[in-house]
């Protein structure tokens, strides 16, 4: 069948970076230290059992507080973006986004998260950023909260676990529409909300061994967070009534390993306890019936605030965003356990999918399904904010990067979202992770790469902070030039770059 052109004119094609994974100078005017500067990185690690990296104990933070080099903390010298900002955002123009989604650090605006005032430098920061997205006549997605709340409040409170924090974040978040309202059309949150279940420590700040009861905790804080984007959205629409907050989740598409009916019911409870339970709340305004079960036999009883239940149900995400890598495969056995890795958790094998080269499972059709079900669920806008492949790139003798890998996986993955815009969908856009390499949040690796653009730097963070354009940098030109009708990877693309 002859395909016509299916991405709308206004579609927003771009790509994300999140600060703790960029910026570095993570002391520098007055920072202070969030919990993605106690991740920690090992070269001993092994690719396929990273439960390690997301078990972070009082005893590791202890040792990072210690420590003020950067060294074993890649995060805190990211890619040197806070430095380097007017370069990059520059690489993302010469692409054609018309996006640039980027998150704000929190520690860098409340060192601790308790000051009254922000610190006017990190405002003085994100203002320059915006002005140069501004130039470029791209437009902003900012990600409020995207695994960078001050460490000071994990010590003092046990991070979002407590009730407090709430108002900590307002103040935060509040502090931004002041200053920048009125210039950012799409905010986010929370980067992958879900992640407060899986990821515990990076997302919400609850350490395990301060907890008497964990799981408790795990919920009560995302309950907090929940709370906390309704919260803000109230605000923002005083601010700015035309602005959009969206939630985000990173998507657990998830398969029954077989027919068996225990297996496609325990497919159908990861799907309510792992994916729809964030976005009910957060898109339909209450907490769904199936939660009270799980709540009930968890033994899971969640602190409710008199005014909780109003603020959920007026003041919903006006748009959906979700993260998507890999699909997973779920059954009921008590056998069966994980055996890949994925993004923030891990799945059984998937027979019918390839792999990258740190287990996650590559599944394009995976996103027309999740595509479909997110809209045929809420029919709300949604914007796939992250969407790409991992892989080790090693730059050839004339120091270029053809990564024609990551350009078949991103390929195969547009070309189901043209399907799924067919089948009705209402998509915003698509921002692809990452702009330009940027260190792993999973591993804190640097081998880990996603970006368009290649930044000389090795895990151990030597290197020349130089960025030379991919291949899929000239691939993603023509993809947004051509508004996703040519997704071809043509010679032409490849001799753009060889002729530099
Ligand atoms: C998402 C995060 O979970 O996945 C990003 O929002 C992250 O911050 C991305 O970088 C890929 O994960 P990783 O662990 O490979 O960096």
């Amino acid at each position: 069948m002859q395909k016509t052109n299916v991405f709308p004119k206004d579609f927003l094609w771009g790509g994300a970076i999140a600060a703790c994974q960029t910026e570095g100078a993570y002391l520098e005017d007055n920072s202070g230290l969030a919990v993605s500067d106690v991740s920690f990185f090992d070269p001993k690690l092994d690719r396929q059992d990273l439960a390690k990296h997301r078990r972070i104990t009082s005893e590791i933070i202890e040792t990072a507080m210690a420590d003020t080099g950067t060294a074993r903390y890649p995060k805190r010298h990211g890619v040197d973006f806070y430095h380097r900002y007017k370069e990059d955002i520059a690489l993302c123009a010469e692409m054609g986004f018309k996006v640039f989604r980027f998150s704000i650090k929190w520690s860098r605006v409340f060192p601790t998260g308790e000051e009254l005032t922000p610190n006017q430098a990190a405002l003085d920061f994100y203002d320059r950023v915006l002005t140069e997205i501004e130039k470029h006549h791209m437009i902003p997605l900012v990600t409020i909260s995207h695994f960078e709340m001050p460490l000071a409040l994990v010590n003092r409170y046990n991070g979002w676990a407590d009730r407090r924090v709430v108002d900590m974040f307002y103040r935060y978040a509040d502090s931004l529409f002041a200053r920048f309202g009125q210039r950012v059309p799409y905010w986010i949150s929370f980067n992958e909300i879900n992640a407060g279940r899986f990821s515990t420590f990076k997302s919400t700040g609850v350490v395990e061994d301060k907890s008497a009861n964990y799981l408790q905790d795990c919920y009560q804080a995302v309950h907090h967070q929940f709370v906390a984007a309704a919260k803000i959205t109230k605000r923002l629409r005083e601010i700015n009534p035309n602005a959009k907050m969206g939630c985000m989740i990173a998507r657990f598409t998830t398969y029954a390993a077989t027919s068996k009916p225990d297996d496609v019911l325990q497919m159908m409870l990861d799907e309510q306890h792992d994916n729809f339970f964030y976005t009910d709340v957060m898109v339909r305004g209450a907490y769904p019936h199936y939660m009270k079960r799980f709540f009930a036999e968890n033994n899971v009883k969640i602190a409710w605030a008199a005014e909780d239940e109003a603020l959920l149900k007026n003041y919903t995400a006006d748009y959906l965003a979700f993260s998507y890598y890999v699909s997973n495969v779920t059954s009921a056995a008590p056998e069966a356990s994980a055996t890949t890795e994925g993004n923030l958790r891990s799945s059984l094998k998937n027979p019918y999918l390839e792999s990258s080269a740190w287990g996650w499972q590559i599944d394009p059709k995976g996103l027309r399904y999740t595509l479909n079900t997110f809209y045929d669920r809420y029919q709300v806008p949604l914007f796939i904010v992250e969407n790409g492949l991992g892989a080790e790139d090693v730059p050839d003798e004339k120091g270029q990067v053809v990564d024609t890998y990551r350009i078949d996986y991103l390929q195969k993955h547009l070309e189901q979202v043209r399907e799924a815009l067919i089948d009705g969908v209402d998509l915003l856009g698509y921002t692809a992770w990452s702009s330009i390499d940027l260190v792993s949040s999973g591993t804190s690796e640097m081998s880990k790469r996603y970006g368009f653009v290649y930044v000389d730097q090795d895990d151990e963070g030597h290197g020349s902070l130089m960025r030379t354009r991919k291949a899929s940098f000239y691939w993603y030109q023509q993809v947004i030039a051509s508004n996703g009708e040519d997704l071809s990877y043509s010679k032409q693309t490849h001799v753009a770059l060889t002729e530099l």
